[in-house]
């Protein structure tokens, strides 16, 4: 049966330590520049509604290294944007391409699309969910702490997308997580009670100079989120209190610091945090190309 990734949810937990140690073989085999090609003849469709430069060129150039090839797609340039369904679009897809990337605002259209398609599907971004994301944060987190499990991580800014997936990764592996953010900027209440339901030690909080206390790990992302620039101003003034800089870095001085980038320097984070001696940003950037060729050789059957 073909297997999708829209959600860490679906994936086991010894899938996720699978994922964190083949990623490990796979940034290896990268730095000795040993030719791997288990994906010749491969291709992957990408149809991104929204712009991208981590999850789109990490993906292709992913490929490529594999031996495989890509195909970068956005709506308006196929019959989708004359009508054409979504799940008319899937199916033909499906009979040209080995595994599709999708990007979207609405989680549902990546649903839709995952039902109708005979190929794994990954999700590479929604407004609900961005599970590639937090996997590759996960194995940077391995790489620095030598665990993946017993941290204490906060997250400080909007409870979004971002947010969530760290949320759903709680409930697999045991580490301690806070989402830090201003009231009425909370992550999703289902994924959160769902999560504390299943006993993940997540907790939602307010003040970001008290949560920060002990943690291992800092983490941030924009205040404005991609379909919510209507709010930008808004959000800026409500977010005032949650900027990640080096007063607040004081209240946790051994913390590393991360952030899923794109960075809007002076508003989420300062340029002394990010540019410092703590920020795991760029590691983190780059372990999204070794740890998306982990996610596509597990969708497609194949050991590294
Ligand atoms: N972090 C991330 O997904 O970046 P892009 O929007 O550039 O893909
Ligand atoms: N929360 C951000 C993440 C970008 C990678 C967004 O959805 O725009």
């Amino acid at each position: 049966m073909k297997r999708n990734l829209l959600s860490i949810t679906e994936l086991e937990r010894e899938e996720i330590e699978k994922l964190i140690f083949d990623t490990k073989i796979l940034k290896r085999r990268q730095k000795t520049n040993i030719p791997y090609r288990p994906l010749k003849g491969k291709v992957m469709g990408l149809l991104f509604e929204k712009p991208s430069t981590r999850t789109r060129i990490s993906f292709e150039a992913g490929m490529q290294q594999l031996g495989g090839s890509s195909i970068f797609m956005s709506p308006k340039e196929l019959q989708l944007g004359r009508g054409e369904t979504l799940e008319d679009t899937a199916k033909v897809l499906s009979r040209y391409l080995d595994i599709m990337v999708l990007r979207v605002y609405r989680h549902e259209t990546l649903e839709i699309f995952a039902e109708h398609s005979d190929i794994p599907v990954i999700n590479g971004l929604s407004d609900l969910l961005h599970p590639c994301q937090i996997l590759a944060d996960i194995f940077t987190i391995y790489e620095r702490l030598g665990r993946y499990e017993d941290f204490k991580i906060v997250f400080v800014g909007d409870g979004n997308n971002v947010a969530n997936s760290w949320i759903n990764l709680a409930t697999k592996l045991n580490f301690e997580l806070t989402i830090s953010c201003p009231e009425g900027y909370e992550p999703h209440p289902e994924i959160l009670k769902k999560a504390q339901d299943k006993g993940a030690k997540v907790k939602v909080s307010h003040n970001p100079y008290e949560d920060v206390k002990g943690a291992d790990v800092i983490y941030t992302d924009v205040w404005c989120s991609m379909g919510q620039e209507e709010e930008k101003e808004k959000r800026k003034r409500d977010f005032q209190n949650f900027q990640v800089n080096s007063k607040l870095m004081k209240n946790c001085e051994s913390a590393f610091f991360m952030h899923c980038l794109p960075a809007h320097r002076g508003e989420e984070v300062t340029d002394e945090v990010i540019d410092g001696p703590n920020s795991l940003v760029w590691d983190e950037a780059e372990n999204r190309l070794h740890t998306q060729k982990a996610i596509v050789l597990h969708l497609l059957n194949i050991n590294p």
